[in-house]
């Protein structure tokens, strides 16, 4: 499990300086400059981080194999060194999305939002990783810490995608989401 687990360490240190914060639905986060990931168990304690959000990767609910094999196919690496931007958009879905049943869910994702076939339509511009943080509590802040990394000529790419997925049916459900933009140190 401990592959599977990262920590979104808001702070003073990181490779990724936070160039922007966009509050779009709830509550902020407190202020920070630069990002760090961390993955396995330990619990970062770091007293200087203003922030950690902690998500772990998973097995997907909503794909059909056509889909899976696209995606294992067409998407990219993370941390290529071309993609020197990147974006953490925590999300939190309210009560009503999370009190529909799985076949309800799937019908929102999938039938009526397209939400995976959107996204196949930007590869291969984006790197991806989906956490989710339901499954490691409840009372986590956030449902889901999703992660894109891209180069700077494709910001666009990413820019046009958000604005399709945010005017779907599913977007609806979502109570808390900030976008956050991201520029990788140098090294
Ligand atoms: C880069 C292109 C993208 C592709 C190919 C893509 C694809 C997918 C797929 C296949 C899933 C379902 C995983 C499963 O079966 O459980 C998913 C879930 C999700 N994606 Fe995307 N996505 C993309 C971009 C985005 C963007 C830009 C956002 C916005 C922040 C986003 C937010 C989410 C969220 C929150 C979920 C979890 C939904 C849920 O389980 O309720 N995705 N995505």
């Amino acid at each position: 499990m401990s592959a599977r687990l990262f920590s979104f360490i808001g702070g003073d240190t990181g490779l990724w300086r936070i160039t922007s914060v966009d509050v779009l639905t709830g509550e902020p986060l407190p202020v920070a400059r630069s990002l760090g990931i961390a993955t396995g168990p330990e619990n970062p304690s770091n007293p200087a981080s203003a922030w950690v959000l902690r998500g772990i990767t998973s097995n997907e609910r909503y794909v059909n194999r056509e889909e899976r094999n696209l995606i294992v196919a067409k998407q990219l690496a993370l941390g290529r060194p071309e993609a020197t931007c990147a974006a953490l958009i925590p999300i939190r879905k309210n009560q009503d999305w999370w009190a529909l049943t799985q076949n309800e869910r799937l019908s929102i994702f999938k039938e009526k939002s397209h939400h995976t076939q959107i996204g196949l339509q930007t590869f291969p511009a984006l790197a991806r990783r989906l956490h989710h943080c339901r499954d490691l509590s409840e009372d986590e802040p956030f449902d889901f810490l999703t992660w894109f990394e891209y180069a700077p000529a494709d910001e666009w790419v990413f820019n046009k995608l958000l604005a399709e997925l945010r005017a779907l049916e599913e977007w609806g459900y979502v109570e808390r989401e900030i976008d956050i933009r991201l520029v990788r140190e140098e090294s």
